[in-house]
């Protein structure tokens, strides 16, 4: 039987990263550094938390937007890291920071219309997109030897009267790249008069080596501006199978975004969001051990890369990932491939993460600093020999 599907839904392609990492299932002595988490299980306060919510009989349907202990430790979050007050109707608990994505753009994007997105970047916001009927427009960086330049020109020529939002992941997946303030400013100014939402993606604001926290938009925004701002518990606090995140939502679409969580999910597992709460409120000793641990990581993977021969890498103070290039590596994906095959290390191809990154691969750090360092020296010898 044939059944018609929709096209843009048919068309939908697997991840270039999913790809090179499902070789690796079968190779048990793999070293991957392909996805986009650390090596470490959710901490046990955290799992403690989640346990007794869900033996004293925390089963039931829930608030659609998290429980209220949920978002009030959220608005307490924000306070202490930026100094800013976010009122409890503009905070939803979402399932996972990808369901934040999907909600946005449902919320945003009909048949047609696009969303300009700063790339290289984590591709899954290109399929949310694509599934509503939107197109992902790339305004691609340019990667330099002290970091990636976003040309804010480009970026602004790229939107049109079909322009309903601009993404942008700061800090960067894959990038690590941080936005400079007073681009933020420029972003943000645009957005509000062009009337153009802009969805802030602020994953990994705490996975930042030289400060506490990256710089967010809600330190400068307005809450009645047209910003979306994403965040989840996957990346701070390991827990990327919990599936929860949050968003900070513009004034006003309080209503709009607890239909379409009712839609969507009909509201996340309370049980979850107590281990989220313990998360939030007890998690800063783990997350600066944490943080600390990624540094030595960065540290140690940068200095290695940087003396190979063939290898150039694009430092970063931020995210839990580094972009490189080898001379002469060919096609990313196969040489990803051969990589695992050969070399028994997993790299991400650059080709997954849009316009700009096609010449890099991506690997994630987020590991113990003796597992990079046996990473590193099989490179190294696969470099050697290739
Ligand atoms: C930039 C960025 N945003 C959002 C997400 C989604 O995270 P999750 O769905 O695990 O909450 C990721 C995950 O890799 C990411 O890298």
């Amino acid at each position: 039987m044939t059944l018609n599907i929709r096209p843009d839904i048919a068309e939908l392609e697997e991840s270039k990263i999913v790809e090179v990492w499902r070789m690796g299932f079968d190779i048990p002595d793999v070293i991957g550094m392909w996805v986009g988490q650390g090596d470490l299980p959710t901490p046990r306060f955290i799992c403690d938390a989640a346990a007794r919510a869900l033996a004293a009989g925390d089963t039931f349907y829930t608030h659609k937007r998290g429980i209220p202990e949920l978002r009030q430790a959220l608005i307490d979050y924000h306070r202490d890291l930026y100094g800013v007050e976010i009122a409890d109707s503009r905070i939803a608990i979402t399932s996972s920071g990808m369901n934040a994505m999907m909600l946005i753009v449902q919320t945003l994007v009909s048949a047609g219309d696009n969303i300009v997105c700063v790339t290289p970047v984590w591709p899954n916001i290109f399929a949310a997109i694509q599934i509503q009927g939107g197109i992902a427009r790339h305004v691609p960086m340019t990667g330099t030897d002290h970091g990636w330049e976003l040309d804010l020109d480009r970026l602004f020529a790229a939107c049109d009267d079909r322009t309903r939002a601009v993404y942008l992941a700061s800090p960067g997946n894959p990038t690590g790249w941080m936005m400079p303030e007073q681009q933020r400013r420029a972003v943000l100014d645009f957005a509000r008069s062009r009337g153009i939402a802009l969805i802030a993606d602020e994953v990994y604001n705490r996975l930042i080596y030289d400060r506490r926290v990256a710089p967010s938009f809600l330190e400068i925004a307005r809450p009645d501006d047209p910003l979306f701002v994403v965040n989840s518990f996957s990346k701070t606090w390991a827990m990327t199978g919990w599936r929860v995140g949050w968003i900070v939502l513009p004034e006003g679409l309080t209503d709009q975004v607890d239909r379409l969580i009712e839609f969507n999910t009909s509201g996340g597992q309370s049980f979850l969001q107590a281990g989220c709460v313990a998360a939030i409120r007890e998690g800063e000793p783990w997350v600066k051990w944490m943080v600390e641990r990624c540094k030595r990581g960065r540290d140690l993977v940068l200095a290695r890369l940087s003396a190979m021969n063939r290898v150039s890498v694009i430092p970063a103070d931020a995210s839990f990932y580094l972009m490189l290039r080898v001379e002469e590596m060919g096609d990313p994906v196969e040489f990803c491939k051969r990589l695992v095959r050969e070399a028994r290390i997993g790299l991400a191809p650059g080709t997954a993460f849009g316009a700009g990154g096609e010449s890099y691969l991506r690997l994630c750090y987020a590991q113990g600093e003796e597992r990079l360092d046996e990473a590193m020296d099989r490179l190294e010898s696969f470099l050697r020999q290739n």
